[in-house]
């Protein structure tokens, strides 16, 4: 009889036991994108029938205005013959649908411009963004990273990408920082614990360490930094705007972030590996600070509630109300009020747009 297939959690286990405790960093890495059980690569994890709702899937008037600012953007830029209207992470390609959908409507000329990139590593998730943008007639492309893109005028969307990147946690202790690790208990549960040996790497650490008490933890994305630097290569040679939205704080911090979403509901990051979604708080200052470092302009961060708000979602609702159902009315009114509610996602969510220097403002900056 052919053996079951050792799940996640055991091959960790298996590991940690061999190889000793690994970083968090490599935990959630093994949770999010271990290429045969990795949450984003066994399953469709959005919408209500999944385990999270982004705003795309909370109201059709997220895509629609992300597509109006690429417009304006794309304008900016000099309305040029091609460009590749890049998204990363895109999910259910329901935001880009949505985005395609009106600027068919009011800029056919930015459509028939667009190159669409499509950066994603899950195989469910690439398989439903062909769905969604089925009836598209611009040429779309699939990628596995940002680099992998042709240089040229690019216009870079990435709604909750960033909070889905692996992070290196560090805790401070009486003799200095240490990596904070996965490890397991005598039971074989996994277990957080400060790593033995102490971290001189001071890149990682913030510009005043000391200032902090013992027990901080601090968090520190690896991928950003490459991420930051690709783009402003390609901002150097060719017209560039990329707008971040993502959840997150704007004045550094410190702290464990780590939130771990299943059916809709938060549970423990340690249990189950690779059944939970697990993201954390977006740095935008270290994104700012970083960005500002290789020579791009920064814009924001600003509200997610502002930046509807400003680019037309009152209009927008009550075109749809005028047209809607009851049952199609409330949905639309509270579909909107989810989004720039400053007690739902109008303040917790963020903006931050980098772009090439000389570009004027992109709306509503
Ligand atoms: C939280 S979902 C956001 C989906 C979509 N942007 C939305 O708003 O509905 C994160 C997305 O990023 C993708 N993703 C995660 N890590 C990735 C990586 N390293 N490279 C490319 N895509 C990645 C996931 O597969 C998923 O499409």
């Amino acid at each position: 009889m052919a053996q079951a297939r050792p799940t996640l959690a055991e091959r960790l286990r298996d590991q940690i036991a061999k190889e000793g405790p690994i970083t968090v960093e490599a935990y959630m890495q093994a949770c999010m994108a271990d290429p045969q059980q990795g949450y984003y690569r066994t399953r469709n994890p959005l919408g209500a029938e999944g385990d999270f709702v982004t705003a795309p899937e909370i109201s059709q008037i997220f895509g629609e205005l992300l597509g109006l600012w690429s417009a304006e953007v794309w304008n900016n830029m000099g309305a040029p013959d091609s460009f590749h209207l890049v998204e990363m992470g895109p999910g259910r390609g329901t935001l880009m649908a949505d985005a395609l959908r009106a600027l068919a409507q009011v800029a056919p000329g930015c459509l028939d411009a667009a190159e669409i990139q499509f950066v994603e590593t899950s195989s469910p998730l690439r398989a439903q963004q062909k769905s969604a943008c089925q009836h598209v007639t611009c040429p779309i492309h699939w990628h596995d990273r940002l680099n992998d893109i042709p240089h040229g005028p690019t216009i870079l969307i990435a709604n909750e990408f960033i909070d889905a990147l692996p992070v290196r946690q560090f805790v401070k202790q009486h003799d200095g920082w240490h990596e904070r690790m996965v490890t397991l208990t005598d039971d074989g549960e996994f277990t957080f614990l400060p790593g033995s040996k102490t971290i001189t790497d001071q890149s990682v650490l913030p510009s005043d360490p000391q200032a902090l008490k013992n027990g901080a933890i601090l968090e520190f994305r690896p991928d950003v930094a490459p991420l930051i630097e690709e783009i402003a290569r390609r901002a150097t040679d060719n017209p560039m705007t990329a707008i971040f939205i993502d959840y997150g704080y704007t004045h550094g911090g410190t702290g464990d972030t780590i939130q771990a979403v299943k059916d809709h509901k938060f549970t423990d990051p340690l249990k189950q590996p690779g059944s939970a979604d697990l993201t954390t708080h977006v740095d935008f200052l270290a994104l700012e600070k970083y960005a500002k470092l290789q020579g791009l302009e920064v814009f924001g961060p600003m509200s997610q509630g502002h930046f509807l708000l400003s680019l037309g979602l009152a209009v927008r609702t009550k075109k749809l109300l005028a047209k809607a159902s009851q049952e199609q009315a409330q949905l639309i009114v509270s579909g909107a009020q989810r989004l720039v509610d400053p007690e739902q996602m109008g303040a917790l969510f963020k903006i931050l747009v980098l772009a090439s220097p000389n570009l004027p403002s992109p709306v509503p900056f």
